[in-house]
């Protein structure tokens, strides 16, 4: 489940003045744009969040023949109810474009992805995407990206995994679908690349929140004008 977080206020300077900017107005401009882009037809993975979730009832609204999956039981659930259909992701070997939020993005198109927890899914279906399109408010783009990193444990041997990845601490939440420790790496890095090659290489890591950047080809920010729309790589 992804963690609840209160909705926040993003501050915008418009003509001198400082004006408070709903950032759930922004999920909604974000989401909507993303929703074009999906065609009938299409494989769609579906990611996890407070701005999915704004994302889910406009591709519902839009009746097009989908075939969906979802990065979380709470998105499945969501998008079931939607009238969305949702399958295992075991038959589909490709999707064409899966839509998620981000937690940070930065200039170059890394993200640090995971407050929900749902982050190994989510990369799983990102790197099965033709094209993957990140969404979000104008919170989340950051100059450099920062700690905290969402972890996924395997919960065999976690004291000598979390005492190899110090500093680290154990999240209060629920295990994974998969039965993952959910955990957050809390230490300072100028490198993305170089801690999610430290991550990665770890015994006991299942997944990480660090996103590279050849995983996203699109970011939409919603802005207090409208969505700001960012192609990072052609679909491939
Ligand atoms: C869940 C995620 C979310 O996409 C990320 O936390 C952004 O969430 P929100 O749209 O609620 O801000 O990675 O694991």
């Amino acid at each position: 489940m992804p963690v609840p977080r209160a909705p926040r206020l993003a501050c915008a300077v418009a003509g001198g003045q400082t004006v408070g900017v709903s950032t759930e107005r922004e999920k909604g401009l974000a989401a909507a744009a993303a929703a074009e882009l999906v065609e009938s037809g299409m494989a769609v993975g579906l990611g996890t969040g407070s701005t999915v979730a704004r994302l889910l009832p406009v591709l519902a609204r839009r009746r097009l023949a989908l075939r969906c999956v979802a990065t979380s039981p709470a998105t499945e659930r969501a998008a079931l109810a939607l009238g969305l259909p949702v399958e295992p992701f075991g038959e589909l070997a490709r999707l064409d474009i899966a839509i998620d939020g981000a937690d940070q993005i930065a200039p170059d198109g890394w993200l640090v992805k995971g407050g929900g927890g749902a982050h190994t899914r989510e990369k799983i279906v990102a790197a099965a995407a033709a094209r993957f399109v990140v969404i979000a408010d104008s919170t989340k783009p950051v100059p450099a990206l920062g700690p905290p990193v969402p972890l996924e444990l395997l919960r065999f041997g976690l004291p000598a995994t979390l005492r190899r990845l110090a500093p680290v601490s154990l999240r209060e939440a629920p295990p994974s679908p998969d039965g993952g420790v959910i955990a957050d790496y809390a230490g300072a890095f100028d490198d993305p690349a170089a801690l999610a090659a430290r991550l990665a290489a770890t015994p006991g890591v299942i997944g990480h929140g660090l996103f590279e950047p050849a995983l996203v080809s699109d970011v939409i920010i919603g802005r207090p004008g409208g969505a700001e729309h960012r192609t990072l790589r052609a679909s491939h």
